[in-house]
């Protein structure tokens, strides 16, 4: 059976990023670097590898940033040209009007309002979510892998991984089901559950393929976890109606919403770099 594709994404980017605070008072999170190319940047690129077509970014006051960044970049880019500059540095951050779109969440009341206030440009599709702090690194990236399951299976779909036990409350957690290779059934879902309440350890990892009824279903949905309105109990009350299957992601993921996760994609990816791989090692060897 062939699914509707998934051509359209939405970045929720409307968070107030206090845990990295004050760099963020004035820079959104996610235009944070990992070497030299914003998170926003690498969540993009994601995208576009897994085929997707337009890009819908949920922002807010103060995230003016990540619209210039996807803008052309005239002055800078005319200098660089007639100074006979390496374009090629700018690959991927020009996204055309026709593929992009910009929606401001007007007030931080939490994920899954952000993603309710892109409903009109989502429309009548399924369509993908990425959480740029969410740092997936492969060598396919994770939304690839999850179109490719979503070809087979159709329906909603996360990523996930296992973390240690001790650290699932701060995260959405699945109850799962049967297991297939890397597909795992999800029965339940919880936001942020108390440890020994948690159904497994394995969360949500920032990526997510779904049905347009999400919509609906956040449209009454009430506050929960932090008093926020959460995606997580949105889908939960989906489980039963629509299938659900969780893909847990070859390849590496560093939660960059927090400062170690931050420090390690950092670290990680200069080692795998060529022009900083050797001057790193040396430098790592010194202060440790
Ligand atoms: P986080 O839980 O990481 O919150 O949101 P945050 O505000 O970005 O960061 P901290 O916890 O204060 O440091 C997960 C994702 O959901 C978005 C964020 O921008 C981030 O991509 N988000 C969260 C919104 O767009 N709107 C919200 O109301 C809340």
């Amino acid at each position: 059976m062939s699914h509707k594709p998934i051509r359209k994404a939405v970045f929720p980017v409307a968070g107030l990023g206090t845990r990295f605070l004050p760099a963020t008072k004035a820079i959104p999170k996610e235009m944070l670097p990992i070497i030299d190319r914003p998170l926003i940047q690498y969540a993009v690129d994601e995208a576009i590898e897994a085929g997707i077509e337009q890009m819908i970014f949920v922002t807010g006051r103060g995230k003016s940033a990540i619209e210039d960044h996807f803008d052309m970049a005239y002055e800078l880019e005319h200098t660089m040209s007639s100074r006979g500059k390496d374009m090629t540095i700018l690959d991927g951050t020009h996204l055309k009007p026709g593929n992009c779109a910009y929606v401001r969440q007007q007030v931080p009341m939490g994920l899954g309002h952000a993603i309710w206030c892109a409903r009109d440009i989502v429309g009548d599709e399924p369509f993908a979510i990425f959480l740029p702090d969410e740092f997936m690194h492969g060598k396919t990236g994770c939304m690839k892998q999850m179109v490719s399951a979503y070809k087979e299976k159709g329906g909603n779909l996360l990523s996930v991984l296992e973390i240690p036990e001790d650290q699932v409350s701060s995260y959405g957690v699945i109850d799962p089901g049967a297991r297939d290779g890397t597909l795992t059934e999800v029965k339940g879902l919880v936001e942020k559950p108390a440890q020994k309440d948690a159904p497994s350890n394995l969360i949500i990892s920032g990526r997510y393929i779904l049905q347009p009824d999400v919509m609906r279903t956040l449209e009454n949905q009430e506050a929960g976890s932090g008093g926020e309105i959460q995606l997580t109990d949105a889908m939960a009350k989906m489980i039963g109606s629509q299938a659900f299957h969780a893909v847990t992601f070859d390849g590496d993921r560093y939660d960059c919403g927090s400062k170690a996760g931050y420090l390690e994609a950092n670290f990680a990816l200069a080692l795998q770099r060529d022009d900083l791989a050797d001057d790193v090692r040396k430098f790592i060897k010194k202060y440790i």
